[in-house]
């Protein structure tokens, strides 16, 4: 979603957040919607910055994702009708969209709304029946098309908050699984559990291990000393429905399918490197064989990772970061210039201890771990050379990582 407030109702409401309190901001973005305020409820979760483990959720590999303290909110309120009505902070100008409970085809515009929609499907589909209407305003402050997983927001969001009001009892894995159902299924695109499972079980100071062929999890504390996280906005729009995003979980699963006839695997994941090394020659061609290897190896980093950072191995760390960027643009063929030009950049100054693309890629955003008392020359310099070798203007913003899904 747009960062973007277009109305002047929603900037006076919501930019001065640190001023009012937040809650009571949104409930009155609720009335000016739809004209009552009384017994609504306003609840948020979180986007998501992968540290380590990229196009691996798929593979069976994997990831080290953590929740970051920006993300959708919602004011929600239930109603006595079989009316749904939702209305976005982000894009006032495509009004309030109204369906009733029960007709969830997808929706032509405004199109944002396919993402809660087929949250309400998918509960559906799964035997959650919504027995009255609900008015829901949305506003996110995740910036549009940087890849920092909106969309698994909102949808999270969507279920966490239905699950609360309705008494659903879902648990925080099942809203993940059942968010990522409803991506693959009503909005088209093939996305992993990542992202969903990302904002469901987030954890202020953690990034989550999660091994995602199991979903067995254990949240890792991320405690720099003397270093800092800081995410790069290349403004290159990521899109993984538009992306060749499908194309790679299909080449991922060809290369799998050759191997199979050799050895019994249920995924890229359960190859080390050197069983992948001894057994490559079961893929028949080239661009089917670097897509495996990026799999293996880079769940292999993944694994080398969370140890480097239990041990506060810095060093380390970014370095497998750096490996990762390198295999995501060769094998994986996932980067773009520009996050090609950053991370090439940033490696040629002082106090950078690794950067990489982060994401579904083909644009969005690079996570890089930085002196802390370097940052603002490293902003800096990166800003100017950035805007000179690709005519677009990047933005940085600061990682704090946040908690899951709540009511506020
Ligand atoms: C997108 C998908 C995730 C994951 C990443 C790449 O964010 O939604 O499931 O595959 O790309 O790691």
């Amino acid at each position: 979603m747009a960062n973007r407030v277009h109305s002047a109702v929603a900037a006076n409401v919501l930019c001065k957040r640190e001023v009012f309190n937040l809650k009571e901001k949104l409930t009155e973005l609720f009335w000016e919607t739809y004209n009552y305020r009384d017994g609504v409820s306003v609840y948020f979760a979180p986007g998501r910055v992968n540290l380590i483990g990229e196009h691996t959720d798929y593979n069976g590999g994997h990831v080290f994702p953590c929740a970051l303290t920006i993300g959708t909110y919602a004011a929600v309120k239930c109603r006595d009708d079989n009316k749904i009505r939702l209305y976005s902070g982000n894009f006032p100008e495509k009004g309030v969209c109204e369906i009733e409970v029960g007709d969830y085809s997808y929706i032509k515009q405004p199109d944002w709304c396919n993402y809660p929609v087929g949250v309400i499907w998918a509960l559906y589909k799964k035997g959650y029946v919504l027995d009255r209407g609900i008015d829901i305003m949305y506003y996110g402050d995740i910036p549009s098309g940087s890849g920092l997983s909106s969309s698994a927001s909102i949808e999270v969001l969507t279920a966490y908050f239905l699950n609360d009001v309705f008494g659903f009892g879902i648990e925080l894995t099942d809203i993940a699984l059942l968010c990522q159902y409803s991506e693959n299924n009503f909005n088209g695109s093939n996305c992993g559990i990542m992202d969903q499972f990302a904002s469901a079980n987030g954890k202020a100071g953690n990034a989550i291990f999660l091994d995602t062929a199991t979903l067995t999890y254990e949240y890792a504390p991320v405690r720099l000393d003397g270093q800092s996280l800081l995410i790069i906005n290349s403004n290159k729009k990521h899109s993984i429905v538009s992306s060749h995003y499908n194309d790679r979980r299909r080449e991922a699963e060809t290369a799998l399918s050759q191997l199979q006839r050799e050895i019994d695997i249920q995924s890229l994941g359960e190859l080390s490197e050197s069983e992948f090394e001894k057994y490559k020659y079961c893929i028949e061609d080239d661009l089917l064989l670097r897509r495996a290897r990026h799999a293996v190896y880079e769940n292999q980093r993944t694994i080398k990772a969370k140890k480097a950072l239990n041990e506060n191995d810095i060093k380390l760390f970014g370095e497998l970061m750096v490996d990762s960027h390198v295999s995501l643009r060769d094998d994986y063929e996932v980067s773009c210039r520009e996050l090609d030009v950053i991370v090439e950049e940033a490696l040629k100054l002082d106090g950078v201890w690794g950067i990489r693309m982060t994401g579904g890629g083909f644009g969005g955003c690079c996570v890089g771990i930085f002196d802390t008392d370097k940052i603002e020359d490293i902003k800096n310099k990166i800003d100017r050379v950035y805007k000179d070798r690709c005519g677009i203007k990047a933005d940085f913003y600061d990682v704090s990582i946040g908690e899951g899904p709540h009511r506020l």
